[in-house]
C-alpha cells in the first residue's frame, strides 16, 4: 500500500542511487510541488542540491521575502535571485496575454541559465513535475517547471536544459504531494496554498504591465487573501485571487470626483482547475473587503465579484 512514509523512504534512496554526488539544480517556485521536491532531494543528497527562487517581480505582496525566509529556515541551500526589473523591462508594452506569457517565460529561463552558469558541475535540473502534468504537459500549479516545459520547442536550449533531469514526485497527484510534504514537516500553511500561476499577477493585470500596477494589485489580492484567511474561509476556496481591470470609472471621494481603476475579486472550488465553480462568499465578508480595498488602496474606487464558472469563464481573466 502506498504511504507517504513509504514513498519518502524509497524515494530518497532511489536519488541517492541516481544522483550519486552529482551536483543538482532546482527552480523554486513557492509553490508545493517544487517545495516537497526540493525538500525530499535535500534529504537525500544535501548541500549538493542547489535551490534557486526568483523573484519575477508578479509575486504576492511581500512573498519573495517571505518565502525565501521560510525556505533558509527549512535548511534548503538555497539562492533567491530578484529579478523585477529584468521582467518588467521584457513585459513593458505588452497587452496580449500569450505574449506576456512568453515574455516571462522567456525572461525566466534567461534568469535561471545565468544563475545555473554560476554554478559548475551541476549535472541535474530537478523539477516538480507532478503526474497530472505528465499527462497534460500543461501545469495548473504553475511555478517554474511548468514555465519551462511550454517552452522546451522554442530552438536553441540554454546550457540548464542539456541537463539530466530529475523528477521525484512525477508518479504522484497533488494530494499525495501534499501527505508527503506533510510528513516531510513542511508548514501545512506553505502545504495548503492555493495554486498560483507561474505568470503571477502578470496574467491578472489585464492590459499592459506597470510597476504601478503591480503595486495596486499586491494590495488589493493581500487584502482580500489575508481577508479570507481571517474570516476562516480561505480552505473552502480551492483558488483566489484580484484581477486588474484595463477600466476607469467615475466614483466620488468626498467632494471629489474620481475617475480610477476597478478590480474583479474571483474565488473558485474545483478539483483539478479543470472546471470550476465560483464560491458564494458571504455577504458581509465582500462587503468589508470592498470597504478595505477602496479605502486603503489608492487607485481604486470600485470592487466587482466574478460570478462565472468554468466553462465556459476560464478561472484567470487571460
Ligand atoms: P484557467 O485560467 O485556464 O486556469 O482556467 C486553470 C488553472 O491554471 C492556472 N494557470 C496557469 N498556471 N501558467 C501556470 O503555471 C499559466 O500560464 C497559467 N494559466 C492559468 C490557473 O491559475 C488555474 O489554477
Amino acid at each position: 500500500d502506498w504511504t507517504p512514509d513509504s514513498f519518502v523512504e524509497e524515494t530518497v534512496a532511489f536519488l541517492k542511487e541516481k544522483v550519486g554526488d552529482d551536483k543538482v539544480v532546482l527552480g523554486l517556485s513557492g509553490g508545493v510541488d517544487s517545495t516537497v521536491a526540493a525538500v525530499l532531494l535535500n534529504k537525500a543528497i544535501g548541500k549538493n542540491l542547489y535551490c534557486i527562487f526568483v523573484n519575477n517581480g508578479l509575486l504576492r505582496k511581500n512573498e519573495f521575502q517571505s518565502v525565501l525566509n521560510q525556505y533558509e529556515g527549512m535548511g534548503l541551500n538555497v539562492k533567491g535571485v530578484d529579478a523585477s526589473q529584468r521582467f518588467l523591462d521584457a513585459l513593458a508594452g505588452i497587452e496580449d496575454p500569450e505574449l506576456k506569457r512568453k515574455a516571462i517565460g522567456n525572461a525566466f529561463i534567461e534568469v535561471f541559465d545565468d544563475e545555473a552558469h554560476k554554478l559548475t558541475d551541476v549535472k541535474w535540473l530537478a523539477q516538480g513535475t507532478i503526474y497530472p502534468d505528465v499527462i497534460e504537459s500543461v501545469s495548473a500549479s504553475g511555478g517554474p517547471s511548468a514555465t519551462i516545459k511550454s517552452h522546451h520547442n522554442v530552438g536553441g536550449l540554454p546550457d540548464f536544459m542539456k541537463l539530466k533531469i530529475v523528477e521525484p514526485l512525477r508518479a504522484i497527484f497533488k494530494d499525495e504531494v501534499r501527505r508527503v510534504g506533510a510528513t516531510l514537516g513542511i508548514d501545512p500553511e506553505l502545504l495548503g496554498r492555493h495554486p498560483f500561476p507561474g505568470p503571477g499577477l502578470g496574467i491578472r493585470i489585464l492590459g499592459d504591465i506597470t510597476a504601478e500596477k503591480v503595486r495596486i494589485l499586491q494590495e488589493v489580492d493581500a487584502i482580500f487573501i489575508n481577508g479570507l484567511k481571517e474570516w476562516g474561509l480561505y480552505d473552502k476556496v480551492w483558488q483566489a485571487g484580484a484581477m486588474l481591470l484595463p477600466v476607469n470609472s467615475v466614483g466620488v471621494m468626498g467632494d471629489e470626483r474620481t475617475y480610477e481603476k476597478c478590480v474583479a475579486l474571483r474565488a473558485v472550488e474545483s478539483t483539478d482547475g479543470m472546471t470550476a465553480d465560483w464560491v458564494n462568499l458571504p455577504y458581509e465578508f465582500l462587503q468589508k473587503t470592498s470597504n478595505d480595498i477602496i479605502n486603503k488602496v489608492k487607485g481604486v474606487n470600485r470592487v466587482v465579484y466574478d460570478i462565472s464558472s468554468k466553462p465556459p469563464a476560464t478561472i484567470e481573466w487571460e
